[in-house]
């Protein structure tokens, strides 16, 4: 089958990652699908040239319909909520929507005989880990609902390839940021953003302080340490397990990272030396759930995907300050 026929689900595509992947697939040639119920996605980020469906993964019926629909090859699966915060405060609502969401989700796939998933897993499931950078098989750990939904995730995957439903790959991001400025991206629809390099870009471009969230970490400066990748990075590596999964490579795992830790005050830094002005922030608490130190060891993904990023930290500044508002 050429990539031109192909049909390639992208739950959550019309979100900040699933919408960069869509117009990745569509450039690359695929067709795509959108599917969103836009909780947090907006209207206007869905790609060009793409098929929109409104639907939530939390109905099983919507899902059936998308796959009565068009003839779905495989499916990127990145429609979750993402707050951690906000996982701690509301678990039931992050499982319900995480976990029951991606059951339907899988059940559907299941009646309609789609086999092939990319599935967006997280760091957050490693929660303090003992050693940095962290390599897959450290022990699973996660120290909120978010991250402990992801995980469950994997585990279901992990039993229904056991059982020959599914084939998946799990791709663990890291910090996800940056803009492919090809494409305008509007603020406006957008829930208020809760990511650091957003949050830095807002004070920049607003006024107003942003709060640094905790500064006794056991780190060189305080703050918490954190591996940024940038977008098109990432969905590049979400190219590379399509092909991997029709090559055969199936039910694994791998992390997505640069490999190196920044704490939140270099990346203020950063921002200030990239954009000409100082960011504006005061400091506060530490968040619930948030951990001390996350640098993936991505040296899986690239043996086995042949994948390596090429963006560093501060060409992801460049894009995010560079984005039209
Ligand atoms: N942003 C990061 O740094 C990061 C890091 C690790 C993992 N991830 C994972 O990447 C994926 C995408 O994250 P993002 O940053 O693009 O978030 P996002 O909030 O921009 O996108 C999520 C999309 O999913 C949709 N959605 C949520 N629940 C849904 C449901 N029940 N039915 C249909 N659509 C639903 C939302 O409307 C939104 O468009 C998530 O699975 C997230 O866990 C993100």
């Amino acid at each position: 089958m050429t990539k031109k026929s192909k049909y390639i689900l992208v739950t959550g595509g019309a979100g900040y990652i699933g919408g960069h992947m869509a117009g990745m697939l569509l450039e690359e040639g695929y067709r795509v699908v959108i599917f969103d119920n836009l909780s947090t996605g907006v209207k206007t980020w869905v790609a060009k040239g793409a098929e929109f469906v409104k639907g939530d993964l939390c109905n099983i019926d919507d899902c059936r319909k998308v796959f009565k629909k068009y003839p779905i090859d495989a499916v990127t699966h990145f429609a979750a909520r993402i707050v951690v915060p906000e996982s701690v405060a509301e678990p039931v609502m992050y499982y319900r929507n995480n976990v029951g969401g991606t059951l339907n989700l899988l059940q559907a796939m299941d009646e309609a005989k789609v086999r092939k998933i990319v599935f967006s897993s997280t760091a957050a499931i490693y929660g303090n880990p003992a050693k940095v950078p962290v390599v897959e098989t450290a022990p699973d750990c996660p120290s909120n609902a978010y991250g402990a939904s992801k995980f469950m995730v994997e585990d279901i995957l992990r039993d229904a390839a056991r059982a020959g439903r599914v084939e998946f790959i799990a791709l663990r991001y890291f910090n996800v940021a940056g803009w492919d400025n090809r494409r305008a991206w509007p603020i406006k629809g957008r829930p208020v953003p809760t990511h650091l390099i957003s949050n830095a870009m807002k004070a920049l471009h607003d006024g107003g302080e942003m709060t640094v969230c905790g500064t006794d970490y056991k780190t060189h400066d305080g703050t918490g340490v954190r591996d940024f990748i940038y977008v098109v990075d990432l969905c590049k590596a979400h190219l590379l397990a399509l092909k991997a999964l029709d090559k055969g490579i199936r039910n694994e795992s791998f992390n997505l990272g640069n490999g190196k830790g920044f704490s939140v005050l270099d990346v203020i830094k950063t921002a200030a030396r990239v954009s000409g002005r100082p960011v504006p922030y005061k400091t506060g608490p530490r968040r619930p759930g948030d951990v001390m130190t996350l640098i993936a060891s991505s040296a899986k993904a690239k043996k086995i995907l042949g994948w390596q990023p090429v963006h560093d930290l501060t060409s992801i500044l460049e894009s995010e300050w560079a984005r039209k508002r």
